[in-house]
């Protein structure tokens, strides 16, 4: 959600600027723009539409600077228009913006008191003109003075017209990284803008101020002190931030999934059958007291956790909850130091996620965070965090760090269930084992692409379509269709296949795909039943089953057998075929994968 460059130092910054803001182009945005110091002062350029738009506009100019800021902006106040995108300028002041100030209303009503009114319907122009009637020369004072009055959550960087050269970031909830390296010194939203010029960088803390110069980044907090925030380090490089030979990221984050499955699995495995999370500090003593697990995340972090609930009470026999963050922040919920609380994020920025977490926190309970992006909001929050090693996930839509997370979450009910002697060693490791040959199986998934690809042809011209699955396939189900409608367009229900009866029914036609999901032994007669009720009524239905199972033809047009695996562990090959199913849909009508519209990779505000 909207992206943030910043730099000063010996490189030409118009370059940087616009190869920062193309890689922040995945979290999604409708307008771009970029600010700038040159021999006689800040100049703007910006501009609706893609960043290609902002480089044409660009190009017709002769730029010459070393030091300036851009933006991506994804509207939330005052739609898209060349005047509301950022940078904006008032008086001494030019800034960009992510984040709702939440009380612009009352501030603005205060400047027009001053005589002072912005030309743009957005909440970032009070802010620059906020700070600009406080600005008396001395930056570091006005920031200090403005922060006071800001109410929000919000990440700013700032040129000061008198002050060249130098760039002041703040942040409060939405989140700043910043690295030094020989060619200068750069900030930005997140790490794959920052990842050309150093792997080493730091998280700007919340309520601190960092001050950019050519060769320095000073961090001092509010009273004023100079504090060295903590270093970080990333383990990938450019090439994960890059397509590498894939038409899309979606693709290729897709086929990553077995080896960022080993990445995330294989260095928590002790002599190669048991789960240590030890190294993640995550020891046994945690679980020592808990009788209950509340799992809380949005969107398909939230359906990783209704996987999860389906597991922990299988394995521990204590009661589990999925709660949808935004939700649970304002529920007032029952929660003690006897609740686990267990955070799924791939961003660890997602602001119900971490106002959940906060929630969370407050309430006493043990928290811990599941994310992928190091350094993140929620995993810096979390008692205790276990990391996936998705690597850098750059489509809108999740794959990888949803398998990921999955992976965490058996890891962690493993570990839990061993704890507190609900399984046996024995029996732990013959799960352990099940959990390792996940990675081969989602290998020999991926190899059913081209019959997914060809079965997703006849969905092209579908309008509405059902997933339909019991138990785990149910959460599976969830998932399926987030994926399916977020990125094709294709209006999509995940139900619980017992509920169709109950009013979903009547929505089936002649024609209508339904999705069925038939992969756990359990309920699986009363699924292939379901199936009959739908077909009965003249859907069109796509099943998948786990191994290769002798099946009334007549009851479905299209099978898909999965490699077989013990039920439990379906969801990783089930997720798989739906992620391929929502891609090749989404290439068939011919619509953007890796950017949907209205939609944002990091969702940091509410
Ligand atoms: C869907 C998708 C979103 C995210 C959700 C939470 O493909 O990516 O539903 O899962 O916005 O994001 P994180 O995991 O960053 O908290």
């Amino acid at each position: 959600m909207c992206g943030i460059i910043g730099f000063t130092g010996y490189l030409d910054v118009k370059n940087v600027l616009l190869e920062g803001l193309e890689a922040l182009e995945y979290r999604g945005y409708d307008s771009a723009g970029i600010a700038f110091f040159e021999q006689d002062g800040i100049k703007t350029i910006k501009t609706t539409g893609k960043v290609t738009n902002l480089c044409d506009k660009v190009e017709g100019t002769s730029i010459n600077s070393t030091c300036g800021i851009g933006h991506t902006r994804w509207a939330k106040h005052g739609g898209v228009s060349y005047t509301n995108s950022h940078p904006h300028t008032f008086g001494n002041v030019t800034l960009i913006h992510n984040g709702i100030i939440e009380n612009y209303h009352e501030l603005e009503t205060a400047l027009a008191h001053q005589g002072k009114y912005p030309v743009s319907q957005t909440d970032t122009e009070i802010a620059a003109m906020l700070i600009d009637s406080l600005y008396d020369g001395d930056a570091i004072e006005t920031i200090k003075k403005a922060i006071k009055q800001l109410e929000g959550a919000y990440a700013f960087c700032i040129l000061f017209a008198d002050q060249p050269d130098v760039i002041y970031c703040l942040r409060n909830g939405s989140p700043l990284v910043a690295c030094k390296s020989k060619e200068g010194s750069v900030i930005a939203s997140d790490m794959v803008a920052l990842i050309k010029y150093s792997k080493e960088y730091f998280v700007l803390p919340e309520l601190h101020i960092a001050k950019l110069t050519k060769d320095n980044i000073v961090v001092s907090n509010l009273e004023g002190a100079i504090i060295k925030p903590q270093m970080l380090f990333v383990k990938w490089d450019m090439t994960a931030a890059r397509k590498g030979g894939y038409a899309h990221f979606m693709l290729k984050e897709i086929h990553e999934q077995p080896s960022s499955l080993r990445s995330t699995i294989m260095p928590r495995i002790r002599n190669g059958s048991l789960p240590d999370l030890t190294a993640d500090g995550i020891p046994n003593e945690i679980f020592h007291g808990i009788n209950r697990v509340l799992i809380t995340a949005c969107g398909t972090a939230m359906h990783a956790g209704l996987v999860g609930r389906v597991l922990l009470e299988k394995l521990l026999r204590i009661p589990v909850t999925v709660e949808i963050a935004s939700e649970f922040r304002y529920q007032d919920p029952i929660m003690d130091e006897s609740t686990l609380v267990i955070t799924i994020s791939q961003s660890g920025e997602t602001a119900d996620t971490l106002a959940a977490l906060r929630l969370s926190n407050e309430k006493h309970a043990k928290t811990l965070s599941i994310v992928n992006v190091k350094g993140s909001s929620i995993a810096r929050e979390s008692n205790y965090v276990l990391y996936t090693h998705a690597g850098p996930e750059i489509a809108v839509a999740s794959t990888k760090a949803y398998t990921a997370q999955l992976s965490c979450i058996y890891l962690l009910a493993l570990q839990f269930a061993l704890a507190k002697n609900a399984i046996t060693e024995p029996e732990c490791a013959s799960f352990v084992s099940q959990l390792q040959s996940v990675t081969t199986a989602v290998e020999n998934t991926l190899s059913l692409e081209k019959a997914i690809d060809e079965i997703s042809s006849h969905l092209k011209e579908t309008e509405d379509l059902f997933f339909i699955g019991r138990g785990l396939d149910y959460a599976l189900s969830c998932e399926g269709s987030i994926k399916l409608k977020e990125i094709s367009y294709i209006h999509s229900e995940a139900y619980a296949a017992g509920e169709l009866k109950h009013g979903t029914l009547s929505l089936i036609t002649e024609g209508v795909p339904v999705i069925a999901l038939a992969t756990q032994t359990n309920v699986y007669s009363k699924m292939i039943s379901n199936i009959r009720e739908v077909r009965a009524r003249g859907a069109m239905v796509i099943l998948v089953t786990n191994g290769e199972i002798a099946v009334d033809s007549s009851i479905y047009d299209y099978h898909i057998a999965l490699p077989e695996l013990d039920d439990l562990f379906a969801p990783f090959t089930t997720a798989v075929v739906l992620q391929l199913l929502a891609y090749y849909t989404t290439i068939h009508r011919g619509y953007n994968v890796d950017q949907p519209r209205n939609l944002a990779k990091s969702v940091t505000v509410e």
